[in-house]
């Protein structure tokens, strides 16, 4: 077992779900590495050890990709005060996008699906796209914390975020040091949720902003993309529409005439703010669908709708099988995942009701970090077999 600290030199093979690169060791153990990319040779120190893996970090680039750019934000990195949000930007957005769709064609590879997968959306703005964030503060400072990290990296800008919410940024900055920020005696840090729609004086100290996909051109061919999959169906097949948040993909069904409409949804505020829409044909409800019981209450619904559409979060959506029984009438399933891995892992249950893949197309929502939103429209030929 290498030592904390050891040196060692060794080429990148692959990245990690989390972004990271991969190198062995010349002792054969696997080892995990921020700000490196696949085909570059380096010189790297073991920092630390979990379960089977390693952790190291880099030192010395021996050979570089020619994938690498200067990264835009001065406050990308690697290191305790970077903040490690962008961890991609120091590549072109060409090879970032290349590498989320290599991710995509492996994971549909262990299906045998490689060959349904559409070439990746790229997002029109890869720079000046982020309609939400989540900022953190103790009062004084103001910055993100890496995921895994117990470090706040101060910020003085953030080129992601769109021009709203940088102004918005900004602003706050300015009102530092600001007492109403201050942690409470448990926390850490204040969280300050800011989106598009709130300016600088709206922002509250831990108030949870409601969920909106984070791209707001991109979503908005989530949207077109769905429209025109439902376009040739049936307006009066019941659907079942789970984790439907506030109801932006029940607009468009809604509005292509779909009716009934069943949107589910756990957070309550979403639900009210779906029923204050009184989109024609739509009826929100509030269900718990990690909880067997709570979904098992859908299941006559499920045996009378024919579409579904779900957008779980990352999670994904365990409980599939408990809705797609024997007696299940779905013909036209609509996925839409922000996790690949358990996209797949679902896939497998959706599969083995007796659905196809039509079209899976992946989407870049998130420029400069390995995360990739899939589009997936399966059907069923015959409705009566499984
Ligand atoms: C990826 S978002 C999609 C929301 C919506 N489709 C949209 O495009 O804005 C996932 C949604 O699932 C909801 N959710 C999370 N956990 C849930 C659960 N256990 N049961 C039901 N809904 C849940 C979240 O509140 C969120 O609205």
């Amino acid at each position: 077992m290498p030592a904390i600290n050891e040196q060692f030199t060794a080429t990148v093979r692959d990245l990690g779900t989390d972004g990271r690169g991969i190198v062995e060791h010349p002792g054969g153990q696997v080892f995990f590495v921020a700000g490196v990319w696949p085909g570059e040779t380096a010189r790297f120190a073991v920092t630390g050890f979990r379960q089977r893996f390693g952790f190291a970090r880099l030192l010395e680039l021996l050979e570089p990709s020619p994938a690498r750019i200067a990264p835009r934000c001065a406050h990308h990195g690697t290191g305790p005060g970077d903040c490690g949000g962008c961890p991609w930007q120091f590549v072109s957005y060409e090879a970032q996008l290349a590498a989320k769709e290599q991710r995509v064609h492996q994971a549909l590879a262990r299906l045998q699906l490689a060959d349904r997968v559409a070439p990746i959306w790229g997002s029109p703005d890869v720079f000046g796209y982020r309609n939400r964030a989540q900022f953190k503060t103790d009062g004084r400072k103001l910055g993100y914390v890496a995921a895994g990290s117990r470090t706040l990296a101060p910020i003085a800008d953030c080129p992601i975020l769109t021009a709203h919410n940088r102004a918005t940024l900004q602003e706050l900055l300015q009102s530092l040091p600001n007492s109403e920020f201050k942690p409470g005696r448990k926390q850490d840090w204040t969280a300050l949720d800011v989106d598009d729609d709130i300016d600088a004086a709206e922002v509250s100290a831990n108030r949870r902003r409601p969920f909106r996909q984070g791209n707001t051109a991109q979503n908005l061919r989530m949207r077109n993309w769905l429209g025109d999959a439902v376009r040739g169906l049936d307006r009066h097949r019941p659907v079942l529409e789970l984790f439907s948040g506030s109801g932006n993909f029940t607009e468009v069904l809604a509005e292509a005439g779909f009716t009934p409409i069943l949107a589910v949804e756990a957070v309550e505020d979403s639900v009210q703010a779906l029923a204050a829409r009184q989109l024609p044909g739509v009826e929100a409800r509030r269900c718990n669908l990690f909880v067997e019981a709570d979904c098992a209450r859908l299941q006559e619904q499920a045996r009378e709708a024919s579409i579904l559409v779900l957008d779980p979060p990352r999670d994904g959506f365990k409980l599939a099988a408990q809705l797609l029984t024997r007696k299940h009438r779905f013909r036209d399933v609509f996925y839409i995942s922000c996790d690949l891995a358990t996209f797949t892992r679902d896939l497998a249950t959706f599969l083995d009701a007796g659905l196809q893949v039509a079209e899976l197309q992946p989407l870049d929502l998130f420029p400069h970090t390995p995360h990739v939103e899939l589009l997936c429209w399966l059907r069923r030929e015959s409705p009566g077999g499984r």
